[in-house]
Order: C-alpha cells, then structure tokens, then sequence
C-alpha cells in the first residue's frame, strides 16, 4: 500500500481543500476521483496521447501538463487549468461564454467525438498565452501552432481543423503576432 500525503493545490483559480492522497496519486486520478472533474480524459495513461492535458499555470506562465503521468507529490502547491476552467460561468454553473479558442473549435468543427478536445484547448490556450508575451512574425505562425499541437492525438478529424481555428485565433487576435503595428509597444 501506498505512503500517503496530504495536498493542496490551485485548480481553475481556486484553491483546494487539503486532503490526505496515495502519494503515487496521479493528478488526472485526483482532478477526477476527487474533485469530480471528468474534463480531464484519460487516454494512455502513459505521457503520449495528451487527450489528459491541462495547463499549469507557473513562474514561466501557462505550459501544458499531461495529467496522467503528472504526480499529485509534483502537483502539491502548483496552479493548474482544466477544460472546466476556461469557459465563463453564470451562478448555477451554465457557461455563459466560451473563450475565443473554444468558439474557434466549434466554428471549425475541430471535433467529432471530442474525446481528444480538452487536450487541444489547453494546448491552444497556452499557446495564445505564450504569444501574448512573445510574439511571433505572421509567416511562422502555422509551424508554432503545428508544434505546439503535435503531441496531441485525435483518433477522428485528421488534425486539420484544429490546426486551421488554432491559426486563424492567432492571427485574429492582437497582440499574438509581431510586426503587426500591435504587438509591439501599444
Ligand atoms: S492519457 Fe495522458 S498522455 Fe494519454
Ligand atoms: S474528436 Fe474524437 S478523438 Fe479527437
């Protein structure tokens, strides 16, 4: 049996109670079993599909973690994202905007069984972060997106679409890209 661990962590913006864990607990294991958020999909469970990712939110700003090979031990006092925290929400929990990313998704019917989706916002939402901070020339946008993307696997779309709303946020959005009278200095 297991050695346990009593953790607390940031989740979409609010801190967990303390509870006592196995300290081999996955976070994927703890968002799910103990904080019934079933966003977060289990793919692999082995770091490869990313159908499990969310962000963490640390001193280097938004990266993505794959939660299923990530250790509660690891997770203990650090911030993270799931797919429940990106939209907004009204008081009885009904979302009442989606973020420009998730409405992108939808615009382009990224997904069919959407199994793979969460992995794709918080891999998408953290590149739009990344590149509020550093921008990147208009032309090398389609290769930071498809590297930003590739280790997220979807079994049904081919990518493509998710590629192409990825893109088409950036490119929409000011700020993200450099060179553009926006980024840089206004
Ligand atoms: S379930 Fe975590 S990477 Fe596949
Ligand atoms: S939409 Fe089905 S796995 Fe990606």
């Amino acid at each position: 049996m297991s050695a346990m661990m009593t953790v607390s962590m940031t989740i979409n913006g609010t801190e967990t109670e303390p509870v006592e864990v196995p300290e081999d607990l996955m976070l994927l294991e703890f968002l799910q079993e103990y904080l019934n958020l079933t966003g977060t999909r289990y793919g692999c469970g082995q770091g490869v599909c990313r159908a499990c990712a969310v962000i963490h939110d640390g001193p280097r700003g938004a990266r993505v973690v794959p939660a299923c090979v990530t250790g509660v031990a690891w997770a203990d006092g650090r911030a993270f994202r799931t797919v429940e925290g990106h939209a907004e929400h009204d008081a009885d929990g009904n979302v009442t905007a989606v973020t420009p990313v998730q409405q992108a998704f939808l615009d382009h019917f990224s997904f069919q069984c959407s199994y793979c989706t969460p992995g794709f916002v918080a891999a998408a939402q953290a590149l739009v972060e990344r590149l509020e901070v550093d921008p990147v020339p208009a032309e090398d946008v389609e290769g930071v997106v498809l590297e930003a993307l590739n280790e997220n696997i979807c079994r049904c779309t081919g990518y493509v679409r998710y590629l192409e709303a990825t893109r088409d946020v950036i490119l929409a959005t000011p700020g993200l890209t450099s060179g553009d009278g926006r980024a840089e200095g206004s």
